[in-house]
């Protein structure tokens, strides 16, 4: 098999991390019997810079043939993050209608979280994050800019369709893992849109009566991912609150640098996204530090979603290989004082 995937290596930390981590991908393909091809796009805030637009007007059109689709990360200092990552980043997600955002958070060996008394092994669980529509949809304005009276409204939609297929998926994953789901919500606060989020988690899991679901208050959740992060299994919650959740995720679980995402159209139809849970690190930007693993273990999802399991496989263990070999070179972000191609290096020796 031969597939094809656009890189998108974007802005900041993004370049370095993708096109480190690019021949580990290359590698993996070779030995289990498959092609990557990878085509670059230098889309991103250089070339809004340069050109005034983040991608050209057809970039949709231009990955619509790809098999799958890899991101480094978008946001630039110099221009707002609401203008980069509404012309590059969002419009992807939402035009190719990659609902499901899968965000495992894995405590691995090795690995040293900031909670005291966590071990490898000890924190497994995967946010499903609702990746289209709620919080994040494009809906509002402003009005009377300059005036006293001036104001600025942006409103969540929530559909039906959109809330049912997160959650189903979710209840999916419980069923393949510890058949435990928390549904993480804002109900108290938000009569609306969470009432009835939480009213088709109670229908959907009517169909999984396996399941055992918990249901927690978004500020209550982020305590207890904290608190308690070894009882989660399953977490599913909307578009504002994954992103949040995920961000306490990857760093419970040892580093931002770790932390993998797969942004996923069930039906197919489009190619589906992968990229790190994290941003384009201004601060460690050009340093040579950047940890490419989280982006490695994104092209592990990715190999897996094209249904190369198998080098899915190998990618997760030659990472969580390397972390448990207290001699591997490894990043500042997880106490070393190596560089990015030194982790690329050694993990291609695992392989
Ligand atoms: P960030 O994730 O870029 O950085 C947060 C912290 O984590 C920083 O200290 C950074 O150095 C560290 N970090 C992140 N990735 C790392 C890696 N691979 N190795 C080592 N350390 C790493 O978040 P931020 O600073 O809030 O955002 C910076 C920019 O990125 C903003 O413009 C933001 O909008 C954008 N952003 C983009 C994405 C995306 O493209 N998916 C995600 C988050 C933030
Ligand atoms: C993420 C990021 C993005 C998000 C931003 C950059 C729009 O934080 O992928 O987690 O909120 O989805
Ligand atoms: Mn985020």
């Amino acid at each position: 098999m031969a597939y094809e995937i656009a890189s998108i290596p974007g802005d900041g930390i993004g370049p370095e991390v993708v096109d480190a981590a690019r021949p580990v991908f290359e590698d993996v393909a070779e030995r289990h019997g498959f092609e990557l091809s990878f085509t670059r796009y230098d889309w991103g805030t250089e070339r809004h810079l340069e050109h005034g637009s983040m991608m050209p007007d057809d970039g949709l059109e231009e990955l619509e043939g790809y098999d799958a689709i890899l991101l480094g990360a978008v946001g630039h200092p110099d221009v707002p993050d609401h203008v980069t990552l509404n012309n590059l980043l969002l419009p992807i997600r939402k035009g190719f209608d990659q609902s499901i955002c899968k965000r495992p958070a894995v405590l691995l060996d090795g690995v040293e979280s900031p909670l005291e008394g966590y071990d490898g092994g000890d924190i497994d669980f995967v946010v499903y994050r609702e990746n289209t529509e709620g919080e994040y949809a494009d809906m509002g304005g402003q009005e009377h800019p300059g005036h006293d009276h001036e104001v600025a409204i942006q409103s969540a939609v929530f559909t039906r369709t959109g809330t049912e297929r997160i959650v189903r998926a979710a209840f999916d994953a419980a069923t393949e893992r510890e058949g435990h789901l928390t549904s993480i919500t804002k109900s108290n606060a938000q009569a609306h849109s969470m009432v009835f989020w939480d009213q088709i988690v109670e229908e959907v899991s009517e169909e999984y009566p396996e399941v055992t679901v918990e249901r927690l208050l978004v500020d209550a959740a982020s305590m207890d991912f904290i608190r308690r992060p070894e009882e989660f299994d399953v977490v599913v919650a909307s578009n504002l609150f994954g992103d949040i959740l995920t961000d306490i995720g990857a760093i419970i679980t040892g580093s931002m640098g770790l932390a993998p995402s797969a942004n996923i159209d069930p039906t197919r139809t489009s190619p589906s996204m992968f990229e790190p849970v994290h941003g384009s690190a201004p601060d460690i930007v050009g340093d040579g530090v950047a940890n490419p693993l989280a982006t490695v273990l994104s092209g592990a999802m990715m190999v897996d979603h094209l249904g190369e399991e198998d080098a899915g496989e190998a990618l997760w263990n030659a990472a969580t290989d390397q972390l448990a070999d207290a001699d591997a070179p490894r990043t500042p972000d997880l106490g070393g004082s190596s560089g990015t191609e030194d982790v690329v290096e050694d993990l291609r020796s695992r392989l």
